[in-house]
C-alpha cells in the first residue's frame, strides 16, 4: 500500500455524521426541539413495534455540532468532503429527497428559462419536472433501441454532435448513464465533445453509485471527465431510501448555483438519518468497496451462468461494443421471459405469490434484478431455482407477440414546453378522443418511471396503446389523474 493511500484510508475511516449522531442519541438532554416524538419518548406503540425507539433516539434536528445542509459546516461539511474524495469529486452535496431533487437542482443550476438543454428521451421523469421548475426546453434525442430485447440503449456521440452543430445556443447536455439496464453508452466520446463545445455534461448516474469502486465495472462519469453526476446511494450502496448524492468537477458547474437550486427541491428538516447513512455507505465503500462488489459481481456471474442455460430463457449480456451499447454492468441482471409464453409482469406475480422472490423492475419481455453488496449466495440461488422452476411450469407458446408494444419513444415534437404545458388549464377527455391532443400529464409506467406522455407532446395511438397494454398486465401507471386510464386531462389549443 502506497502512503498516499494509506493516508486516503485512514481519513476515509472517520464518520462525522455518524459520530456526533452516536454522541447526540446519548446525552442525557431535556429536548424542547423538533421533532415533536422527543427523541422517542413520544412514538406510538405500533412504531415502536416496527422500529425500536433506537432510530428514534437518533432522529435529531439540525443542532450545532452536526452542521447544516444548506450552509455546510461542522460535521455536514466533513461527512461531504470525506464523499467527494471517495466518489472523485471536486464537491459532492448529500440529498435527502433522492436523485429525483439532484437532478432538478442540476437543471435548474445551468439552465435560465428557455434555454436548450440536450436529452435522452428515455429520461427518468425527474428530468421533466427539473423543465417545469427551470422552464428550460429540451431537444430531445433519440436513444438508440434494441427490438430483441426491447431495450432503449443510449443515445450516440454523433447523434449529440449532430444535434450540437444545429444549435449553438445549447446550454447543457443531460445523459443517462447507466440506463435501469445497466446498459453503458460511449459517455468517453460523449465527454469529448461537450468538452469541445465547452458545455457541462450532466450525468443521471442514479443506477451507477457503485461504479467507482470495483475496476470490473464500467468506468464512473466522473473518472472520464463528465462535469456534473447525480447516484442514487441508495439504489445500489448501502445508504437509506432517498439518500442520493450529487457531485460536480471542473469549472463549467457553478457550486454556488447547485447550493442554491438544491434549497428549492430540499426540505429545511432534512434527516440526519438519511445523512448520516450516506456517511456510513461512502465509508464502507472507501475501506471495503472493492472486496464487498468482487463478491457482488461474482454472485452476478453465478446468476448469468445458471439462468442462461435454463431452456426458454435468455439473459441480456455484452458482446461487443455497438451504437448506444458500450458496457454493461452485469450487477444488473436483466432476463427476457418472452419464449415461456408469459409477460414479465406475470412472472413477478408468480415470483412474488409463490416463489419468494421479488425483482426491481418487470417489464413486458423481461424483468431486471439488482444484485448489490446486500445479496448473498443464498438470494441467488432462490433466484436461479424460481427461473427452473418457472420453465418447469410453463411451456413455449408461439402467439405471443409480447414486444409487438415497444416503448412508444419516438414522440411527435413538443406543441408546449413541459412548463408552459404544466400550467395550461387542462380539460378531462376520453382516452379515445385524445389521440392527436396535446398531453396535460406527465404518464409513466412506474418502475421505471420514463414517460410515455409528457406535458406539452402530443397524444399517439401508439402511446395510448402502450400504457394500455402494461395496465392490462398488471404494471403501474402513474401521472395520470384518472388511475383507470379510461380519461386523461389534455390542452385544448
Ligand atoms: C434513471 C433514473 N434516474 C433518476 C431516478 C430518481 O432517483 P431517486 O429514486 O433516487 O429519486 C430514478 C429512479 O428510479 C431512475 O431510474
Amino acid at each position: 500500500m502506497t502512503r498516499s493511500s494509506d493516508f486516503f484510508l485512514s481519513r476515509q475511516e472517520s464518520t462525522p455524521l455518524i459520530d456526533v449522531l452516536t454522541t447526540l442519541k446519548n446525552k442525557p438532554d431535556a429536548a424542547f426541539y423538533v421533532p415533536g416524538h422527543k427523541r422517542g419518548q413520544g412514538i406510538s406503540d405500533s412504531l415502536r413495534y416496527l422500529l425500536g425507539e433506537g432510530v428514534f433516539q437518533a432522529d435529531i434536528p439540525e443542532l450545532p455540532e452536526l452542521g447544516s445542509l444548506f450552509a455546510p459546516d461542522e460535521a455536514m461539511a466533513k461527512a461531504q468532503i470525506l464523499a467527494s474524495e471517495a466518489f472523485g469529486a471536486d464537491r459532492t452535496w448529500f440529498l435527502v429527497n433522492g436523485s429525483t431533487c439532484g437532478i432538478i437542482a442540476a437543471i435548474a443550476a445551468t439552465c435560465n428559462p428557455g434555454d436548450k438543454i440536450i436529452v435522452p428521451r428515455n429520461v427518468h421523469q425527474s428530468f421533466i419536472m427539473g423543465l417545469i421548475v427551470s422552464g428550460a426546453v429540451p431537444i430531445f434525442l433519440n436513444p438508440e433501441y434494441d427490438p430483441i430485447w426491447d431495450l432503449t440503449l443510449s443515445i450516440t456521440p454523433y447523434s449529440l454532435e449532430k444535434v450540437l452543430k444545429e444549435n449553438s445556443d445549447v446550454k447543457a447536455v443531460f445523459l443517462v448513464y447507466p440506463t435501469y439496464h445497466g446498459v453503458c453508452g460511449d459517455i468517453r466520446s460523449i465527454v469529448a465533445i461537450t468538452r469541445r463545445y465547452n458545455i457541462p455534461l450532466l450525468v443521471d448516474e442514479a443506477h451507477g453509485a457503485h461504479f467507482k469502486f470495483h475496476d470490473a465495472l464500467p468506468p464512473s462519469a466522473l473518472s472520464l471527465g463528465a462535469d456534473l453526476t447525480v447516484q442514487s446511494t441508495h439504489k445500489v450502496l448501502g445508504a437509506m431510501t432517498q439518500a442520493s448524492m450529487l457531485h460536480i468537477q471542473g469549472a463549467r458547474i457553478d457550486p454556488q448555483k447547485i447550493s442554491q437550486a438544491l434549497q428549492l427541491v430540499e426540505s429545511t428538516s432534512p434527516s440526519y438519518i438519511l445523512l448520516s447513512s450516506l456517511d456510513g455507505a461512502r465509508q464502507q465503500m472507501a475501506l471495503q468497496g472493492e472486496r464487498l462488489l468482487t463478491h457482488t459481481l461474482e454472485l452476478a456471474q453465478i446468476a448469468v451462468e445458471n439462468i442462461k442455460k435454463i431452456d426458454n430463457l435468455g439473459v441480456l449480456e455484452f458482446t461487443e461494443k455497438r451504437p448506444g451499447f458500450h458496457d454493461l454492468d452485469i450487477t444488473r441482471l436483466t432476463v427476457n421471459v418472452t419464449a415461456l409464453g408469459i409477460s414479465g409482469l406475470e412472472v413477478d406475480d408468480i415470483f412474488r405469490e409463490k416463489l419468494q422472490v421479488t425483482a426491481e423492475l418487470p417489464m413486458l419481455s423481461h424483468l431486471a434484478f439488482v444484485i448489490s453488496i446486500g445479496n448473498t449466495k443464498k438470494d441467488i440461488n432462490q433466484l436461479i431455482n424460481a427461473f427452473r422452476i418457472l420453465n418447469h411450469s410453463f411451456s413455449s407458446s408461439p402467439d405471443l407477440p409480447l414486444s409487438s408494444a415497444p416503448h412508444p419513444l419516438h414522440p411527435s415534437p413538443l406543441k408546449l414546453s413541459p412548463r408552459e404545458a404544466f400550467f395550461a388549464p387542462k380539460q378531462s377527455v376520453a382516452i379515445e378522443q385524445c389521440i392527436g391532443k396535446i398531453s396535460g400529464e406527465l404518464i409513466c409506467p412506474y418502475p421505471p418511471g420514463i414517460p410515455v406522455l409528457m406535458p406539452g407532446e402530443i397524444i399517439t395511438s401508439e402511446a395510448i396503446a402502450y400504457l394500455k397494454k402494461i395496465q392490462k398486465l398488471g404494471g403501474m401507471i402513474t401521472g395520470c389523474t384518472d388511475t383507470n386510464l379510461n380519461k386523461l386531462n389534455i390542452i385544448l389549443n
